[in-house]
């Protein structure tokens, strides 16, 4: 491109070393002397959120899980331009995601960011992603490269991965989105591969991401995970994120001057830092828009399809009527009991970097009641589940005369709140976190901020008040200290584990009386991330359990709403286990004990425990599915839309069936991936263990006759291979159904899965109606690595193609001979004559 080499060629030493840093938590650093702008990157995979402290709100999404759940190539690809389209509501060029890891362990808290345990489908999706991302010009950066498939010591932790196992199953996804999705940016993950920091990675980033791949865009590090000036600069890493620089900056100027870090590797990144501005449009409008909220009737309407197309049906049995208990029809029920914790309040999207404030959130319940207006509605929490304690009502907090509702809040530019507040708003939440020095929200590293409102509780009797803090913090009810957060501070798993545990403290309180709460919390500096997250409890129901017994047993049916929420599945930690919090179980057994018409809903981003599924004549999987959720439950639950969500994921029995358990969390922050290539149903298929759930599943209200798999019997090594097959909707109802193309070798010259993922399509049928669905294999759909030569390939052989409806649902299969070409097996120049991967 001769303007970015016209412009690289009048840059000086100086510039040319600003520009490979941020200049604070989401901007890269222009040069105003040549008009080089400065572009701004926004988190995330679900929603465009901004940089936090505009206000401005977003569209927000399905997260990864449920949007994979849909295992629909369209639409992703619409749910990308839009969220391009919202990442140019906050005027920003880089969108960060999508988060395409692998779901290692069911117990990985960032699963529910992740698309799915199988490569092929996490990398097909992740392309088409990338693609309606940059049609709007905005660059898509997929993250985090690579292996970052845990929480637990992230920052640190060594995935100690062989060769194989890291291309055909953690680099494949990263592989597609960068040759078929053709991503302008790749974020470089926290964690060290095989004992290097993913930043300074230069075989994966120099060699496999740029060299064999072609990658032509910038490798951005995560949040902090620059580390070292001359190891990153030399090991691939273009931009180092947030500025202001720590490792760059004088110290790689130093490291340029004395010959360290080549000049032509400067040279190199700038390059590619230019072409982002060319691609994204914005050196030539470098102007920055303001952040704003971008609510529009289309977007609304493309949430609320995801999170349809993201529902799965896990069970639909018949009841003693004889059919089966979905869809519900409103004009056969006079009652309804709506039971649950997340009943009232959904959970729309998980903890960590991929939150954003929603334009607007659809609750189940108050969806249920809009929906079902003739039938008489019961409402029951039935339990808690709260890991900490839940927000503040803002409509209990009077901002003591300032207008709205919430916490008045002010800001000061020192330690001690003196002088006058830099800033003074009303806030509505219980949740805030700036990033530290970073954020245009706060001016200084050093700052004190007090928070003070009138509380007025609606309940007699003890309340529980909870604090917990990056940074220092303490709350004082009435003019006494009740919390000291600030004194002294246990570690604890908030804020990305940089925060501290929560600290409770009781009061008893009078129902209607005006409490006065003040909470000072204080920030010294140099931490990345300062936050500050308080809660309330009211007393507690004597038997919560009881109560939503007898609203089940009263009502014509019963909808249980169950799940986690942003505390329990974050980034920053992993879950414990798979069982759900609080005293879940026992609610859905006694529930669907008390009333056999009860559908549960599962609103979590992850497997959770599930052996009441035999107890449950109906279950729907809604992942945490954005902020249109509780109209797109109605649209599943009331038959308006028929479920079509296949499991990405399997959903195993316990914990200890599961691949990883034996290697995870490793020692001394070394983490085996021992189960090497056998992740996810690879594991279950070829050790012969039953999942509760597998790979790929997922009912329908209609049901599906699928024909005869018709493919030529024999091939040439290296050739595509196309396969065809007829679907019946067999039912009654219009519907699709997700056809999974799994391939086996039948004597392999290497250990292989049972079955992989190679290929699938959705296909939408009227009742009655028959398509043909064709399914492409690419050479690489029969490929392994192979470690002696370093490239992919294929052997000659017999093969089994199986189609199914999930991953142990196969409805027709055959079996193809790839014969040799000249003698020998074909290898398939891993990167640079495959063009595709899949
Ligand atoms: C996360 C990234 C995110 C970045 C910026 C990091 O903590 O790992 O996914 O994009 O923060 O918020």
């Amino acid at each position: 491109m001769e303007r970015v080499e016209a412009l690289l060629g009048q840059l000086t030493l100086e510039e040319k070393v600003s520009m490979v840093s941020g200049s604070d938590a989401w901007h890269s650093t222009g040069v105003e002397r040549l008009g080089i702008p400065a572009f701004k990157l926004t988190d995330g995979p679900n929603a465009a959120r901004g940089d936090g402290s505009s206000g401005a709100r977003a569209a927000c999404f399905p997260v990864g899980v449920a949007l994979a759940a849909s295992w629909n190539v369209a639409l992703l690809e619409s749910v990308g331009a839009a969220l391009g389209d919202e990442a140019k509501s906050k005027g920003a060029q880089v969108l960060l995601g999508p988060t395409i890891n692998i779901q290692r362990t069911p117990i990985g808290g960032r699963n529910f960011e992740c698309y799915s345990e199988d490569p092929h489908l996490s990398g097909t999706l992740a392309a088409a992603f990338v693609r309606g991302v940059q049609s709007q010009g905005v660059a898509a950066c997929p993250k985090h490269f690579v292996c970052n498939d845990t929480e637990h010591q992230r920052h640190s932790v060594s995935a100690n991965v062989d060769e194989r196992t890291l291309r055909e199953i953690y680099l494949k996804p990263f592989e597609m989105a960068v040759k078929q999705g053709d991503a302008w940016s790749v974020m470089s993950a926290y964690n060290r591969i095989n004992g290097v920091f993913a930043s300074s990675h230069d075989a994966l980033l120099n060699e496999t991401l740029k060299a064999q791949w072609g990658f032509s865009g910038i490798v951005v590090s995560d949040w902090g995970a620059a580390l070292h000036t001359v190891e990153n600069a030399n090991g691939g890493l273009d931009l180092e994120m947030p500025g202001p620089p720590r490792t760059r900056g004088a110290k790689l100027l130093e490291a340029v001057r004395d010959a360290r870090v080549p000049e032509t590797v400067l040279d190199d990144k700038v390059r590619r830092l230019l072409t982002l501005l060319v691609r994204t449009g914005r050196l030539d409008s470098p102007a920055e828009t303001p952040e704003r909220s971008d609510d529009t009737p289309e977007k609304r309407a493309l949430a609320r399809r995801a999170a349809i197309e993201g529902t799965v049906l896990l069970k639909n049995e018949a009841t003693a009527l004889g059919q089966p208990l979905l869809p519900l029809d409103p004009a056969k029920l006079n009652s309804l009991a709506v039971i649950g914790p997340n009943a009232e309040i959904g959970r729309i999207q998980g903890g960590g970097s991929s939150s954003a404030p929603p334009h607007h959130v659809v609750h189940p319940l108050a969806a249920i009641a809009a929906r079902a207006k003739d039938v008489e509605l019961i409402h029951e929490p039935g339990c808690l589940t709260h890991r900490y304690l839940p927000a503040f009502d803002p409509r209990q907090l009077d901002p003591l005369g300032r207008a709205g509702e919430g916490f008045a809040i002010d800001y000061f530019s020192n330690l001690d709140f003196s002088g006058t507040p830099f800033r003074e708003r009303v806030e509505r939440r219980s949740k805030l976190a700036w990033f530290g020095a970073f954020a245009s929200d706060v001016r200084d590293p050093k700052f004190s901020a007090r928070l003070s409102a009138s509380f007025t509780p609606d309940t007699d009797g003890v309340h529980q008040f909870g604090l917990m803090s990056a940074g220092k913090s303490r709350l004082l009810l009435d003019g006494e200290e009740l919390i000291d957060n600030w004194s002294s501070q246990t570690r604890g798993e908030s804020f990305y584990s940089a925060g501290s545990t929560e600290v409770r403290a009781e009061a008893s309180l009078e129902a209607g009386k005006g409490y006065r709460l003040v909470v000072e919390f204080q920030r010294e500096g140099n931490q990345l991330i300062a936050g500050l997250q308080l809660g309330v409890l009211p007393p507690a129901a004597e038997d919560p359990i009881g109560d939503a017994v007898r609203a089940a047993e009263t009502a014509d049916a019963a909808i249980l709403i169950v799940g986690t929420n942003a505390d329990w599945e974050s980034e920053g930690h992993d879950r414990a286990g798979l069982a759900l919090p609080g005293d879940q179980a026992e609610l859905i057994d006694r529930v669907c004990g008390a009333n056999p018409r009860t559908v549960i809903v599962v609103n979590a981003g992850s497997p959770v425990e599930t052996a009441w599924l035999d107890r449950a004549s109906a279950a729907l999987q809604v992942w945490f599915p954005g902020q249109e959720f509780g109209d797109a439950l109605c649209d599943v639950l009331f038959g308006d839309a028929n479920p079509s969500g296949k499991l990405p994921l399997t959903v195993p029995v316990q914990l200890e069936d599961t691949p990883a358990f034996e290697h995870y969390p490793g020692k001394n922050q070394e983490l085996p991936y021992g189960e090497g290539i056998f992740v996810g149903y690879r594991w279950y298929d070829t050790r012969g263990i039953e999942p509760r759930l597998p790979f790929g599943h997922g009912l329908s209200y209609t049901t599906f006759a699928y024909g005869e798999l018709s493919v030529e019997r024999a091939h040439r090594v290296g050739e595509s291979v196309s396969a065809a097959l007829d679907v019946t909707n067999s039912g009654d109802r219009a519907g699709a159904e997700v056809v999974q193309l799994y391939v086996r070798e039948l004597s392999p010259s290497v250990p292989r899965p049972e079955k992989e993922l190679a290929a699938f399509a959705k296909v939408w049928l009227e009742p009655g109606e028959t398509r043909r669905v064709e399914l492409e294999l690419p050479p690489r759909g029969f490929a392994f690595w192979d470690v002696v030569d370093h490239d992919w390939r294929v052997d000659p052989g017999e093969f089994e193609l199986l189609a199914g409806s999930s991953s142990r649902d196969i409805r027709a299969r055959q079996r193809i001979e790839l014969q040799t070409e000249l003698g020998g097996s074909r290898e398939l120049g891993g990167s640079r004559e495959l063009g595709g991967s899949s």
